[in-house]
């Protein structure tokens, strides 16, 4: 059987994110080595890690890296560690750019190295009990779905509110559920996007909403919503997702959690599914399926393939923006990739 026994870890960035990352890799036993910019010596003195002066250095000395740098430079970090034949976890988005997220998946495939970006959401209960309950037809035809998601505004961040370089708040926040709603509804057919107030000589409002609407192959439709709100905004996500025969709901301020309300007579009166809000934490469930996987273990829930496909459709909510139309996925072909 698969195990993590005697894993060594190469973590990149020492940022915000890279703390819950390596309370997971703590969690199960790895040794870690990181490099970064900015950063690595207190992480490394805070966990007990091990600094690697160069990305050279962290390359020749890991099993694989896990990349948790600012999304304008995943291409970079990733496509090195590539060529120097190391499975990655990447942060999402994987890329900027559908091309640059197809020349990774292309490099990776050539050079048979394994890429994983981490889409945390599916690994959040309340969604892969959603994600189950469609897949078994517990739903029936999933017709209308929709998806929030509320943060207060990374303004200390200056990366993040530069278009440039997060890609906005569509490319940042929206992209976990721009994948969420291609897992749950299916492939995408258009995609009509609206952000308010509209960034400016590139750079993000401080308190910004934008609204994606999807159609599905399968005839869903889904509404997308995403907030970088005024400071102090309270993290927060919902969805709801209705069906032929039921629908599906959670909100995250809710400690109840995830709710099946079925027309199939035999739910009962009691309709919640407890949230685990006790449970473990999603990204340690994301990182150790990762780790199996790479240890030949079962393929993961989400693949190379999936994060570009997110990154396709946060690309064309933009285009959809900066023409005011929506984009027909079947002719959208940015940059010359075909899907
Ligand atoms: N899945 C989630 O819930 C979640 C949450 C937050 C952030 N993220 C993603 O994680 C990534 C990092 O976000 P963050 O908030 O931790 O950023 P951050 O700015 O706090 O940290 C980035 C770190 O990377 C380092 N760095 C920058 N460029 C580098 C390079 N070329 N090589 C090595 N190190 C480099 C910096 O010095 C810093 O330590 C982003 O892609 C973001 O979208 C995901």
């Amino acid at each position: 059987m698969t195990d993590l026994t005697g894993l060594t870890v190469g973590l990149v960035g020492a940022g915000n994110i890279a703390h819950v990352h390596v309370a997971a890799w703590k969690a199960l036993g790895a040794r870690v080595l990181v490099h970064s910019v900015d950063g690595a010596d207190e992480l490394a003195a805070q966990y007990g890690l091990e600094v690697a002066n160069s990305l050279d250095e962290l390359l020749a000395a890991v099993e694989f890296v896990d990349i948790v740098t600012p999304s304008a430079t995943h291409h970079d970090v990733t496509l090195a560690a590539i060529k120097a034949g190391r499975d990655v976890i990447c942060e999402k988005p994987l890329t900027l750019t559908a091309a640059a997220s197809h020349e990774l998946s292309t490099a990776a495939a050539a050079a048979g190295v394994k890429l994983f970006p981490a889409h945390v959401v599916r690994f959040f209960p309340a969604y892969k009990a959603a994600y189950d309950a469609v897949r078994a037809g517990r739903i029936g035809q999933v017709a209308v779905a929709r998806f929030s998601r509320q943060a207060s505004s990374p303004a200390g961040k200056g990366w993040y509110r530069d278009v440039a370089r997060s890609g906005g708040v569509i490319m940042d926040l929206m992209v976990h559920d721009l994948d969420q709603a291609r897992w749950l509804c299916g492939e995408v057919e258009s995609v009509y996007a609206v952000q308010s107030p509209p960034s400016v000589d590139g750079i993000s409002p401080v308190n910004v909403a934008a609204h994606v609407t999807l159609t599905h192959a399968g005839g869903a439709i889904s509404h997308l919503r995403a907030t970088w709100g005024a400071t102090g905004t309270p993290f927060k996500t919902t969805f709801a997702i209705a069906g032929s025969s039921g629908q599906l709901q959670f909100s995250s301020a809710d400690n109840t959690g995830y709710a099946e309300e079925l027309q199939d007579g035999g739910s009962g009166g009691d309709l919640l599914i407890p949230s685990n809000t006790l449970g473990e934490s999603p990204y340690l469930t994301q990182l150790r399926e990762f780790a199996l996987a790479l240890r030949g273990g079962p393929e993961p829930r989400v693949d190379a393939a999936d994060g570009a496909a997110a990154v396709y459709l946060a690309e064309a909510a933009r285009a959809s923006m900066e023409t005011g139309r929506t984009i027909d996925m079947k002719s959208f072909d940015p940059a010359g990739v075909a899907r």
